[in-house]
Protein backbone atom coordinates (compact mmCIF):
# COMPACT_ATOMS: atom_id res chain seq x y z
CA UNK A 1 0.00 0.00 0.00
CA UNK A 2 3.01 2.53 0.85
CA UNK A 3 4.45 2.35 -2.20
CA UNK A 4 1.18 2.45 -3.49
CA UNK A 5 0.49 5.86 -2.60
CA UNK A 6 4.53 6.89 -3.47
CA UNK A 7 4.30 5.99 -6.74
CA UNK A 8 1.42 8.34 -6.95
CA UNK A 9 3.28 11.32 -4.82
CA UNK A 10 6.31 10.77 -7.50
CA UNK A 11 4.06 10.54 -10.32
CA UNK A 12 2.28 13.60 -8.95
CA UNK A 13 5.71 15.40 -8.66
CA UNK A 14 6.64 14.84 -11.90
CA UNK A 15 7.21 18.23 -13.67
CA UNK A 16 4.98 18.11 -17.03
CA UNK A 17 5.97 16.48 -19.85
CA UNK A 18 5.81 19.44 -21.77
CA UNK A 19 9.02 20.45 -20.08
CA UNK A 20 11.10 17.57 -19.38
CA UNK A 21 11.24 13.93 -20.60
CA UNK A 22 12.12 13.01 -16.87
CA UNK A 23 11.36 14.71 -13.64
CA UNK A 24 14.85 16.60 -12.58
CA UNK A 25 17.78 14.55 -11.55
CA UNK A 26 18.18 14.59 -8.13
CA UNK A 27 21.58 15.38 -7.56
CA UNK A 28 24.28 16.09 -10.21
CA UNK A 29 27.27 16.41 -7.65
CA UNK A 30 29.42 12.99 -7.99
CA UNK A 31 28.10 12.49 -11.35
CA UNK A 32 30.15 12.40 -14.89
CA UNK A 33 29.65 16.08 -15.77
CA UNK A 34 30.57 18.41 -18.34
CA UNK A 35 30.12 22.28 -18.12
CA UNK A 36 28.73 23.82 -21.04
CA UNK A 37 29.37 27.12 -19.20
CA UNK A 38 31.52 30.04 -20.91
CA UNK A 39 30.76 32.02 -24.55
CA UNK A 40 27.44 31.46 -26.48
CA UNK A 41 27.22 32.33 -29.92
CA UNK A 42 23.87 34.43 -29.32
CA UNK A 43 21.13 36.02 -32.11
CA UNK A 44 19.00 38.63 -31.02
CA UNK A 45 15.02 37.95 -31.98
CA UNK A 46 12.61 40.64 -30.89
CA UNK A 47 10.39 39.38 -33.55
CA UNK A 48 10.84 35.81 -33.07
CA UNK A 49 11.84 35.89 -36.42
CA UNK A 50 13.85 32.49 -36.05
CA UNK A 51 10.76 31.05 -34.60
CA UNK A 52 7.92 32.03 -36.52
CA UNK A 53 7.30 32.45 -40.10
CA UNK A 54 5.71 35.90 -41.74
CA UNK A 55 2.14 34.31 -41.16
CA UNK A 56 3.26 34.04 -37.05
CA UNK A 57 3.17 30.04 -37.44
CA UNK A 58 5.68 28.38 -36.24
CA UNK A 59 8.64 27.61 -38.98
CA UNK A 60 9.61 24.18 -39.64
CA UNK A 61 12.88 25.75 -40.64
CA UNK A 62 13.39 27.87 -37.62
CA UNK A 63 16.96 29.03 -36.29
CA UNK A 64 17.21 25.90 -34.18
CA UNK A 65 18.19 24.33 -37.53
CA UNK A 66 21.39 26.21 -37.53
CA UNK A 67 21.42 26.27 -41.15
CA UNK A 68 24.21 27.29 -43.20
CA UNK A 69 24.15 28.39 -46.86
CA UNK A 70 25.26 25.20 -49.27
CA UNK A 71 25.83 27.27 -52.32
CA UNK A 72 26.83 30.58 -53.39
CA UNK A 73 22.57 31.25 -54.19
CA UNK A 74 21.56 29.71 -51.17
CA UNK A 75 19.15 31.86 -48.80
CA UNK A 76 19.83 31.83 -45.38
CA UNK A 77 18.96 34.96 -43.00
CA UNK A 78 21.30 34.26 -39.70
CA UNK A 79 24.41 32.94 -38.58
CA UNK A 80 25.12 32.05 -35.47
CA UNK A 81 28.72 31.83 -35.69
CA UNK A 82 29.31 35.01 -36.89
CA UNK A 83 26.58 36.84 -34.67
CA UNK A 84 27.76 38.20 -30.71
CA UNK A 85 28.01 35.83 -28.03
CA UNK A 86 26.90 36.08 -24.28
CA UNK A 87 28.13 34.64 -21.17
CA UNK A 88 26.49 31.78 -20.02
CA UNK A 89 25.33 32.07 -16.60
CA UNK A 90 24.88 35.22 -16.93
CA UNK A 91 21.68 37.38 -17.78
CA UNK A 92 21.78 39.64 -20.72
CA UNK A 93 20.66 42.84 -19.84
CA UNK A 94 23.94 43.48 -17.82
CA UNK A 95 26.11 42.21 -20.91
CA UNK A 96 25.27 44.85 -23.10
CA UNK A 97 24.01 48.05 -23.27
CA UNK A 98 21.30 47.77 -25.81
CA UNK A 99 20.00 44.64 -23.78
CA UNK A 100 19.76 46.74 -20.47
CA UNK A 101 15.72 47.05 -20.56
CA UNK A 102 15.48 44.14 -23.14
CA UNK A 103 12.58 41.67 -23.07
CA UNK A 104 12.09 39.36 -25.89
CA UNK A 105 13.61 36.03 -27.46
CA UNK A 106 17.57 35.56 -27.77
CA UNK A 107 18.65 32.46 -29.25
CA UNK A 108 22.10 31.17 -27.38
CA UNK A 109 23.55 28.07 -29.55
CA UNK A 110 26.46 25.86 -28.21
CA UNK A 111 28.17 23.08 -30.37
CA UNK A 112 30.24 20.01 -28.69
CA UNK A 113 31.80 17.09 -28.76
CA UNK A 114 30.90 14.21 -26.70
CA UNK A 115 31.59 10.54 -27.14
CA UNK A 116 29.31 8.56 -24.88
CA UNK A 117 30.35 5.64 -23.01
CA UNK A 118 28.24 2.42 -24.20
CA UNK A 119 25.29 1.24 -21.55
CA UNK A 120 25.22 5.18 -20.12
CA UNK A 121 22.65 7.70 -20.41
CA UNK A 122 22.78 11.61 -21.26
CA UNK A 123 21.15 14.66 -20.00
CA UNK A 124 21.12 18.18 -20.34
CA UNK A 125 20.71 20.06 -17.17
CA UNK A 126 19.67 23.71 -17.30
CA UNK A 127 19.97 25.51 -13.55
CA UNK A 128 17.16 27.95 -14.68
CA UNK A 129 16.55 29.93 -17.57
CA UNK A 130 14.15 33.30 -17.71
CA UNK A 131 11.39 32.46 -18.44
CA UNK A 132 10.13 30.85 -21.66
CA UNK A 133 12.85 28.80 -22.45
CA UNK A 134 12.86 26.20 -25.88
CA UNK A 135 15.43 23.49 -26.12
CA UNK A 136 16.40 21.92 -29.29
CA UNK A 137 19.75 19.87 -30.28
CA UNK A 138 21.01 18.66 -33.50
CA UNK A 139 17.68 20.42 -35.07
CA UNK A 140 15.63 18.07 -32.92
CA UNK A 141 12.90 19.77 -30.19
CA UNK A 142 13.41 18.61 -26.72
CA UNK A 143 11.38 20.09 -24.86
CA UNK A 144 9.73 24.02 -23.39
CA UNK A 145 10.65 24.92 -19.70
CA UNK A 146 8.49 27.81 -18.08
CA UNK A 147 9.58 29.23 -15.39
CA UNK A 148 12.33 31.52 -14.55
CA UNK A 149 13.75 30.05 -11.39
CA UNK A 150 13.96 26.37 -11.38
CA UNK A 151 16.05 23.75 -12.80
CA UNK A 152 15.21 21.61 -16.10
CA UNK A 153 16.98 18.73 -17.37
CA UNK A 154 16.15 17.01 -21.20
CA UNK A 155 17.45 13.29 -22.21
CA UNK A 156 19.89 13.60 -25.24
CA UNK A 157 20.97 9.78 -25.19
CA UNK A 158 19.43 9.11 -28.70
CA UNK A 159 20.37 12.46 -30.07
CA UNK A 160 23.64 13.09 -29.15
CA UNK A 161 26.55 12.10 -31.77
CA UNK A 162 30.26 11.98 -31.33
CA UNK A 163 31.32 15.29 -33.10
CA UNK A 164 29.79 18.50 -34.14
CA UNK A 165 26.55 18.35 -31.58
CA UNK A 166 24.70 22.00 -31.88
CA UNK A 167 22.50 22.62 -28.84
CA UNK A 168 20.22 25.42 -29.56
CA UNK A 169 18.09 27.23 -26.81
CA UNK A 170 15.32 29.97 -27.32
CA UNK A 171 15.25 32.17 -24.36
CA UNK A 172 11.95 34.68 -24.17
CA UNK A 173 11.67 36.56 -20.77
CA UNK A 174 8.79 38.96 -22.13
CA UNK A 175 6.51 39.21 -19.65
CA UNK A 176 2.97 37.73 -19.60
CA UNK A 177 -0.43 39.00 -18.02
CA UNK A 178 -0.91 34.69 -17.42
CA UNK A 179 2.61 34.17 -15.81
CA UNK A 180 4.17 33.55 -13.03
CA UNK A 181 5.28 36.04 -12.45
CA UNK A 182 2.62 38.58 -14.03
CA UNK A 183 3.53 41.70 -15.94
CA UNK A 184 4.26 43.65 -12.55
CA UNK A 185 7.21 42.92 -10.17
CA UNK A 186 9.54 45.14 -8.04
CA UNK A 187 12.52 43.41 -9.48
CA UNK A 188 14.77 43.48 -12.67
CA UNK A 189 13.23 40.72 -15.11
CA UNK A 190 16.82 40.05 -16.10
CA UNK A 191 16.60 37.44 -19.01
CA UNK A 192 18.66 34.38 -20.55
CA UNK A 193 20.73 31.50 -19.31
CA UNK A 194 20.97 32.62 -15.86
CA UNK A 195 22.69 29.11 -14.48
CA UNK A 196 25.11 26.82 -14.68
CA UNK A 197 24.54 24.62 -18.06
CA UNK A 198 25.79 20.95 -18.04
CA UNK A 199 25.89 17.34 -19.43
CA UNK A 200 25.39 14.85 -17.23
CA UNK A 201 26.30 10.96 -17.54
CA UNK A 202 24.52 8.22 -16.21
CA UNK A 203 24.12 4.53 -15.98
CA UNK A 204 21.46 2.62 -18.01
CA UNK A 205 19.50 2.20 -14.76
CA UNK A 206 20.16 5.25 -13.03
CA UNK A 207 19.53 6.64 -8.88
CA UNK A 208 17.22 9.38 -10.61
CA UNK A 209 15.39 10.85 -7.42
CA UNK A 210 15.36 10.07 -3.64
CA UNK A 211 13.97 11.95 -0.27
CA UNK A 212 15.93 11.05 2.84
CA UNK A 213 14.83 13.22 5.80
CA UNK A 214 13.54 12.74 9.38
CA UNK A 215 10.31 11.53 9.72
CA UNK A 216 7.71 15.03 10.67
CA UNK A 217 8.13 15.55 14.58
CA UNK A 218 10.78 12.83 15.05
CA UNK A 219 14.44 12.84 16.06
CA UNK A 220 16.00 9.37 15.22
CA UNK A 221 13.22 8.06 12.68
CA UNK A 222 14.08 8.44 8.91
CA UNK A 223 11.88 8.03 6.08
CA UNK A 224 11.40 8.59 2.29
CA UNK A 225 12.20 6.71 -1.15
CA UNK A 226 14.32 6.00 -3.69
CA UNK A 227 13.29 6.30 -7.59
CA UNK A 228 15.21 4.45 -9.80
CA UNK A 229 15.48 5.04 -14.00
CA UNK A 230 15.95 2.97 -16.79
CA UNK A 231 15.19 -0.71 -17.28
CA UNK A 232 16.36 -2.71 -14.30
CA UNK A 233 14.09 -1.08 -12.05
CA UNK A 234 13.71 -4.10 -9.53
CA UNK A 235 16.92 -3.98 -7.43
CA UNK A 236 18.47 -3.95 -4.14
CA UNK A 237 19.28 -0.50 -2.47
CA UNK A 238 21.50 0.26 0.11
CA UNK A 239 21.56 3.50 1.93
CA UNK A 240 24.73 4.52 3.82
CA UNK A 241 25.41 6.66 6.48
CA UNK A 242 28.75 5.55 7.71
CA UNK A 243 29.68 8.59 10.17
CA UNK A 244 26.25 7.04 11.71
CA UNK A 245 26.61 3.00 11.35
CA UNK A 246 24.06 3.39 9.19
CA UNK A 247 23.73 0.68 6.38
CA UNK A 248 20.16 -0.27 5.33
CA UNK A 249 19.11 -1.92 2.17
CA UNK A 250 15.71 -1.68 0.56
CA UNK A 251 14.49 -3.25 -2.70
CA UNK A 252 12.72 -1.19 -5.36
CA UNK A 253 9.62 -2.67 -6.95
CA UNK A 254 8.50 -2.70 -10.42
CA UNK A 255 8.37 1.08 -11.13
CA UNK A 256 11.91 1.44 -9.64
CA UNK A 257 10.58 2.60 -6.06
CA UNK A 258 11.74 1.67 -2.82
CA UNK A 259 10.24 3.64 0.08
CA UNK A 260 12.81 3.82 3.15
CA UNK A 261 12.63 3.99 6.56
CA UNK A 262 14.99 3.07 9.44
CA UNK A 263 16.08 4.76 12.98
CA UNK A 264 19.50 6.06 13.11
CA UNK A 265 21.42 8.01 16.28
CA UNK A 266 22.71 11.52 14.69
CA UNK A 267 23.96 15.03 15.44
CA UNK A 268 20.89 17.08 14.16
CA UNK A 269 21.38 20.33 12.31
CA UNK A 270 21.21 23.64 13.68
CA UNK A 271 22.54 27.26 13.30
CA UNK A 272 24.87 26.27 16.12
CA UNK A 273 26.10 22.86 14.94
CA UNK A 274 25.08 22.62 11.13
CA UNK A 275 25.85 19.13 10.97
CA UNK A 276 25.90 17.36 7.23
CA UNK A 277 26.37 13.94 6.90
CA UNK A 278 28.00 12.09 4.26
CA UNK A 279 24.80 9.90 2.35
CA UNK A 280 25.56 7.23 0.19
CA UNK A 281 22.97 5.74 -2.22
CA UNK A 282 23.83 2.60 -3.58
CA UNK A 283 21.85 0.50 -6.86
CA UNK A 284 22.95 -2.60 -8.16
CA UNK A 285 23.70 -0.17 -11.40
CA UNK A 286 24.45 2.48 -9.89
CA UNK A 287 25.63 5.22 -6.53
CA UNK A 288 25.12 8.63 -5.66
CA UNK A 289 26.65 10.43 -2.64
CA UNK A 290 25.21 13.75 -1.35
CA UNK A 291 25.86 15.90 2.24
CA UNK A 292 22.35 15.39 4.29
CA UNK A 293 21.61 17.46 7.03
CA UNK A 294 18.96 15.90 9.63
CA UNK A 295 16.70 18.09 11.45
CA UNK A 296 13.06 18.50 12.75
CA UNK A 297 10.74 21.53 12.22
CA UNK A 298 7.44 21.82 13.59
CA UNK A 299 4.99 24.62 15.10
CA UNK A 300 3.37 24.24 18.26
CA UNK A 301 0.30 27.35 19.08
CA UNK A 302 2.58 29.92 18.35
CA UNK A 303 6.06 28.79 19.13
CA UNK A 304 7.99 27.10 16.18
CA UNK A 305 10.50 24.74 16.74
CA UNK A 306 13.32 23.30 15.57
CA UNK A 307 14.65 19.57 16.95
CA UNK A 308 12.04 20.14 19.25
CA UNK A 309 13.19 23.51 20.75
CA UNK A 310 11.30 26.90 20.15
CA UNK A 311 13.21 29.02 18.25
CA UNK A 312 13.07 33.02 16.98
CA UNK A 313 13.72 33.32 13.33
CA UNK A 314 16.71 36.20 13.09
CA UNK A 315 16.26 36.95 9.29
CA UNK A 316 16.59 38.99 6.54
CA UNK A 317 15.34 39.06 2.75
CA UNK A 318 17.51 38.90 -0.15
CA UNK A 319 17.14 38.95 -4.17
CA UNK A 320 19.24 37.41 -6.36
CA UNK A 321 21.40 40.27 -7.08
CA UNK A 322 24.19 39.60 -7.87
CA UNK A 323 26.55 41.58 -4.96
CA UNK A 324 29.25 43.82 -5.75
CA UNK A 325 28.73 44.04 -9.72
CA UNK A 326 25.33 44.06 -11.08
CA UNK A 327 22.97 41.31 -12.81
CA UNK A 328 21.75 38.38 -11.75
CA UNK A 329 23.14 36.12 -9.03
CA UNK A 330 24.62 32.50 -9.82
CA UNK A 331 27.98 31.89 -8.04
CA UNK A 332 29.24 29.96 -5.35
CA UNK A 333 31.18 33.63 -4.86
CA UNK A 334 27.90 35.30 -4.97
CA UNK A 335 26.11 33.18 -2.67
CA UNK A 336 29.15 33.31 0.21
CA UNK A 337 29.57 37.18 -0.19
CA UNK A 338 25.60 37.62 0.86
CA UNK A 339 25.32 34.41 3.39
CA UNK A 340 28.48 36.36 4.68
CA UNK A 341 26.65 39.45 5.27
CA UNK A 342 23.46 37.74 6.63
CA UNK A 343 25.67 35.86 9.32
CA UNK A 344 27.09 39.31 9.93
CA UNK A 345 23.79 41.24 10.72
CA UNK A 346 23.45 38.01 13.11
CA UNK A 347 20.85 36.23 11.25
CA UNK A 348 20.32 32.74 11.57
CA UNK A 349 17.37 32.64 8.70
CA UNK A 350 16.83 33.77 5.21
CA UNK A 351 13.79 34.61 3.11
CA UNK A 352 15.05 34.03 -0.10
CA UNK A 353 12.52 36.76 -2.14
CA UNK A 354 10.61 35.95 -4.38
CA UNK A 355 11.44 32.91 -6.38
CA UNK A 356 14.16 30.19 -5.88
CA UNK A 357 17.24 30.92 -5.48
CA UNK A 358 20.41 29.06 -7.15
CA UNK A 359 21.74 25.98 -5.81
CA UNK A 360 24.63 27.35 -4.67
CA UNK A 361 22.50 29.54 -2.00
CA UNK A 362 21.18 26.44 -0.31
CA UNK A 363 23.61 24.54 0.07
CA UNK A 364 25.89 27.81 1.48
CA UNK A 365 23.03 27.76 4.01
CA UNK A 366 23.12 24.18 4.28
CA UNK A 367 26.82 24.42 5.25
CA UNK A 368 26.70 27.52 7.61
CA UNK A 369 23.60 26.81 9.59
CA UNK A 370 21.14 29.35 7.78
CA UNK A 371 17.39 28.13 7.61
CA UNK A 372 15.90 29.29 4.19
CA UNK A 373 12.37 29.97 3.53
CA UNK A 374 12.00 29.59 -0.23
CA UNK A 375 8.79 30.69 -2.87
CA UNK A 376 8.01 30.72 -5.57
CA UNK A 377 6.59 33.88 -7.83
CA UNK A 378 2.90 34.05 -7.36
CA UNK A 379 3.37 37.59 -6.59
CA UNK A 380 0.99 40.16 -6.13
CA UNK A 381 -1.75 39.93 -8.85
CA UNK A 382 -2.05 36.44 -10.87
CA UNK A 383 -4.79 35.64 -12.89
CA UNK A 384 -6.18 33.26 -10.49
CA UNK A 385 -9.07 31.92 -12.36
CA UNK A 386 -6.68 30.86 -14.98
CA UNK A 387 -6.33 27.24 -15.03
CA UNK A 388 -3.06 27.24 -16.96
CA UNK A 389 -1.53 29.48 -14.78
CA UNK A 390 -2.43 27.17 -11.91
CA UNK A 391 -1.07 24.94 -13.76
CA UNK A 392 2.22 26.46 -14.00
CA UNK A 393 2.59 27.65 -10.24
CA UNK A 394 1.98 24.24 -9.59
CA UNK A 395 4.75 23.01 -11.75
CA UNK A 396 7.02 25.56 -10.41
CA UNK A 397 6.41 24.71 -6.43
CA UNK A 398 7.00 20.85 -8.08
CA UNK A 399 10.32 22.02 -9.20
CA UNK A 400 11.45 23.86 -6.52
CA UNK A 401 10.49 20.92 -3.67
CA UNK A 402 12.17 18.63 -6.42
CA UNK A 403 15.57 20.25 -6.37
CA UNK A 404 16.06 20.94 -2.47
CA UNK A 405 13.75 18.83 -0.35
CA UNK A 406 17.24 16.80 1.17
CA UNK A 407 18.71 20.73 2.05
CA UNK A 408 18.29 20.76 6.14
CA UNK A 409 18.27 24.26 5.61
CA UNK A 410 15.45 24.54 4.01
CA UNK A 411 12.50 24.87 6.49
CA UNK A 412 9.93 26.72 5.12
CA UNK A 413 8.02 26.46 1.61
CA UNK A 414 6.24 29.83 0.72
CA UNK A 415 3.50 29.90 -2.15
CA UNK A 416 2.90 33.73 -2.62
CA UNK A 417 3.74 37.20 -1.71
CA UNK A 418 1.57 39.72 -0.97
CA UNK A 419 -1.60 38.58 -3.01
CA UNK A 420 -5.09 40.19 -2.81
CA UNK A 421 -7.67 38.88 -1.09
CA UNK A 422 -10.41 36.76 -3.44
CA UNK A 423 -12.31 33.24 -3.16
CA UNK A 424 -10.45 32.97 -6.73
CA UNK A 425 -6.96 33.62 -4.87
CA UNK A 426 -7.85 31.24 -1.77
CA UNK A 427 -8.77 28.66 -3.86
CA UNK A 428 -5.75 28.68 -6.14
CA UNK A 429 -3.40 29.29 -2.99
CA UNK A 430 -5.22 26.17 -1.46
CA UNK A 431 -4.39 24.23 -4.11
CA UNK A 432 -0.55 24.91 -4.07
CA UNK A 433 -0.49 24.27 0.09
CA UNK A 434 -2.06 20.97 -0.72
CA UNK A 435 0.27 20.27 -3.28
CA UNK A 436 3.38 20.88 -1.35
CA UNK A 437 1.93 18.51 1.79
CA UNK A 438 1.51 16.00 -1.00
CA UNK A 439 5.38 16.33 -1.88
CA UNK A 440 6.52 16.96 1.36
CA UNK A 441 5.12 16.60 5.00
CA UNK A 442 8.34 17.67 6.82
CA UNK A 443 8.43 21.50 6.23
CA UNK A 444 6.68 24.61 7.25
CA UNK A 445 4.05 26.13 4.61
CA UNK A 446 3.50 29.88 4.68
CA UNK A 447 3.12 33.11 2.59
CA UNK A 448 4.07 36.69 3.15
CA UNK A 449 0.69 37.85 3.65
CA UNK A 450 -0.62 42.12 4.46
CA UNK A 451 -2.64 43.18 7.30
CA UNK A 452 -5.17 45.73 8.22
CA UNK A 453 -6.41 48.41 10.42
CA UNK A 454 -9.16 47.00 12.33
CA UNK A 455 -8.68 50.67 14.19
CA UNK A 456 -6.35 53.32 13.77
CA UNK A 457 -4.14 51.82 16.43
CA UNK A 458 -4.85 47.91 16.10
CA UNK A 459 -3.47 46.07 13.33
CA UNK A 460 -5.13 42.85 12.19
CA UNK A 461 -3.28 39.75 10.70
CA UNK A 462 -6.90 37.61 10.22
CA UNK A 463 -6.02 36.65 6.20
CA UNK A 464 -8.16 33.62 5.62
CA UNK A 465 -5.13 32.07 3.93
CA UNK A 466 -4.11 31.79 7.40
CA UNK A 467 -6.06 28.57 8.05
CA UNK A 468 -3.71 26.38 5.63
CA UNK A 469 -0.69 27.50 6.71
CA UNK A 470 1.98 27.02 9.52
CA UNK A 471 3.65 29.83 10.06
CA UNK A 472 1.86 33.63 8.88
CA UNK A 473 4.21 35.76 7.34
CA UNK A 474 3.14 39.23 7.30
CA UNK A 475 4.75 41.68 5.30
CA UNK A 476 4.38 45.79 6.81
CA UNK A 477 5.96 49.28 5.87
CA UNK A 478 5.07 51.26 8.89
CA UNK A 479 7.04 54.47 8.75
CA UNK A 480 7.49 54.01 4.79
CA UNK A 481 4.51 53.60 2.76
CA UNK A 482 2.37 53.77 5.81
CA UNK A 483 2.99 57.30 7.74
CA UNK A 484 6.13 58.32 9.39
CA UNK A 485 8.47 56.35 11.38
CA UNK A 486 7.07 57.18 15.24
CA UNK A 487 3.28 55.79 14.13
CA UNK A 488 5.12 52.41 15.12
CA UNK A 489 4.96 53.54 18.56
CA UNK A 490 1.74 52.72 19.08
CA UNK A 491 0.59 50.17 17.31
CA UNK A 492 -0.93 47.23 18.33
CA UNK A 493 -1.12 43.84 16.37
CA UNK A 494 -3.45 41.16 16.61
CA UNK A 495 -4.40 37.79 15.14
CA UNK A 496 -7.30 35.97 14.25
CA UNK A 497 -4.75 32.63 14.46
CA UNK A 498 -2.82 30.69 17.18
CA UNK A 499 0.09 30.34 14.94
CA UNK A 500 3.85 32.04 14.91
CA UNK A 501 4.26 35.29 12.83
CA UNK A 502 7.35 36.08 10.93
CA UNK A 503 7.28 39.66 9.76
CA UNK A 504 8.18 38.70 6.66
CA UNK A 505 9.01 42.66 5.32
CA UNK A 506 9.61 46.02 6.93
CA UNK A 507 11.74 48.44 6.18
CA UNK A 508 12.29 51.90 3.86
CA UNK A 509 14.86 52.90 1.46
CA UNK A 510 18.35 55.12 1.82
CA UNK A 511 21.08 55.78 -0.71
CA UNK A 512 24.41 55.11 0.98
CA UNK A 513 26.12 58.13 2.00
CA UNK A 514 23.18 60.54 1.73
CA UNK A 515 23.16 61.80 5.26
CA UNK A 516 20.38 64.35 6.70
CA UNK A 517 18.21 64.35 9.58
CA UNK A 518 16.15 61.17 10.55
CA UNK A 519 12.35 62.86 8.88
CA UNK A 520 14.41 63.27 5.34
CA UNK A 521 13.38 60.53 3.39
CA UNK A 522 16.18 58.01 1.57
CA UNK A 523 18.92 59.56 3.91
CA UNK A 524 20.52 56.94 6.49
CA UNK A 525 19.22 58.51 9.22
CA UNK A 526 15.70 58.26 7.96
CA UNK A 527 16.26 54.19 7.15
CA UNK A 528 17.68 54.00 10.73
CA UNK A 529 15.45 55.93 12.88
CA UNK A 530 12.38 53.90 10.96
CA UNK A 531 14.46 50.30 11.91
CA UNK A 532 14.87 51.68 15.57
CA UNK A 533 11.02 52.56 15.87
CA UNK A 534 9.96 49.50 14.11
CA UNK A 535 12.24 46.76 16.47
CA UNK A 536 10.42 48.41 19.57
CA UNK A 537 6.95 47.67 17.81
CA UNK A 538 8.20 44.46 16.54
CA UNK A 539 9.13 43.69 20.76
CA UNK A 540 5.87 44.10 21.58
CA UNK A 541 4.09 41.53 19.62
CA UNK A 542 3.47 38.40 21.51
CA UNK A 543 3.32 35.75 19.06
CA UNK A 544 6.18 37.29 16.67
CA UNK A 545 8.58 34.09 15.97
CA UNK A 546 10.93 36.00 13.48
CA UNK A 547 12.05 38.65 11.52
CA UNK A 548 13.18 39.27 7.70
CA UNK A 549 13.67 43.23 6.93
CA UNK A 550 13.47 44.20 3.50
CA UNK A 551 16.14 43.45 1.90
CA UNK A 552 19.87 42.90 2.87
CA UNK A 553 21.22 44.43 -0.02
CA UNK A 554 19.84 46.89 -2.56
CA UNK A 555 18.25 45.63 -5.65
CA UNK A 556 17.39 46.41 -9.53
CA UNK A 557 13.86 47.17 -10.28
CA UNK A 558 12.65 48.86 -13.31
CA UNK A 559 9.51 50.53 -11.05
CA UNK A 560 12.03 52.86 -9.27
CA UNK A 561 13.81 55.74 -11.43
CA UNK A 562 14.24 58.00 -9.52
CA UNK A 563 17.27 60.12 -10.37
CA UNK A 564 20.20 60.14 -8.16
CA UNK A 565 18.62 58.56 -5.26
CA UNK A 566 16.76 55.19 -7.20
CA UNK A 567 18.21 55.23 -10.66
CA UNK A 568 16.51 51.82 -10.69
CA UNK A 569 17.29 50.37 -7.79
CA UNK A 570 15.34 49.60 -4.92
CA UNK A 571 17.19 51.23 -1.97
CA UNK A 572 16.11 49.50 1.10
CA UNK A 573 18.80 47.59 1.37
CA UNK A 574 20.69 47.57 4.68
CA UNK A 575 23.96 47.33 2.38
CA UNK A 576 24.30 48.77 -0.69
CA UNK A 577 24.91 47.12 -3.86
CA UNK A 578 28.82 47.98 -3.41
CA UNK A 579 29.08 46.48 0.14
CA UNK A 580 28.39 49.30 2.20
CA UNK A 581 26.83 48.61 5.06
CA UNK A 582 24.38 51.24 6.11
CA UNK A 583 23.12 53.30 9.95
CA UNK A 584 20.26 50.94 10.01
CA UNK A 585 22.66 47.33 9.42
CA UNK A 586 24.00 48.35 12.82
CA UNK A 587 20.66 48.90 14.40
CA UNK A 588 19.54 45.34 13.28
CA UNK A 589 22.68 43.72 14.27
CA UNK A 590 22.35 45.06 17.35
CA UNK A 591 18.73 43.69 17.79
CA UNK A 592 19.91 40.23 16.38
CA UNK A 593 22.82 40.08 18.84
CA UNK A 594 20.98 41.07 22.04
CA UNK A 595 18.14 37.80 20.64
CA UNK A 596 21.70 35.74 20.27
CA UNK A 597 22.18 36.58 23.65
CA UNK A 598 19.16 35.45 25.09
CA UNK A 599 18.20 32.60 22.85
C1 LIG B 1 6.70 44.79 -1.31
C2 LIG B 1 7.17 43.60 -2.08
C3 LIG B 1 8.61 43.68 -2.44
C4 LIG B 1 8.96 45.12 -2.77
C5 LIG B 1 8.80 45.91 -1.51
C6 LIG B 1 9.11 47.39 -1.73
O1 LIG B 1 6.24 44.52 -0.16
O2 LIG B 1 6.90 42.36 -1.52
O3 LIG B 1 8.83 42.83 -3.53
O4 LIG B 1 10.24 45.22 -3.28
O5 LIG B 1 7.50 45.84 -1.05
O6 LIG B 1 8.16 48.11 -2.02
O7 LIG B 1 10.24 47.78 -1.63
Amino acid sequence: MKSVILVALLLASAPSIRAQQLGLIANTDGRKTVSLDGQWQTIIDPYESGYYDYRYQPSANGFFRNAKPKSKSDLIEYDFDSSGALKVPGDWNTQADQLFFYEGTIWYKKSFDYQRKPNTRLFVYFGAANYLTDVYLNGQKLGQHEGGFTAFNFEITNLVRDTGNFLIVKVDNKRRRDAVPTLMTDWWNYGGLTRNVRLVETPNTFVHDYMIQLEKGSRDHISGWVKLSGDRLNQKITVRIPEAGVSKSFTTDANGIASIDFNANLRLWSPEDPKLYDVAIEAETDQVQDQIGFRSIETKGTDILLNGRPIFLRGVCIHEEAPLRSGRAYSQEDARTLLGWAKELGANFVRLAHYPHNEFMIREADRLGIMVWSEIPVYWTILWENPATLENARNQLSEMIARDKNRAAVVIWSVANETPLSDARLSFLKKLIEHARSLDRGRLMSAAMERHYVDPKTQMIDDPLGEYLDVLGCNEYVGWYDGLPEKADGLVWKTKYQKPVVMSEFGGDALYGHHGDASTRWTEEYQENLYRHQLSMLKRIPFLRGTAPWILMDFRSPRRPLPKIQDYWNRKGLISNRGEKKKAFYVMQEYYRELGRIQ
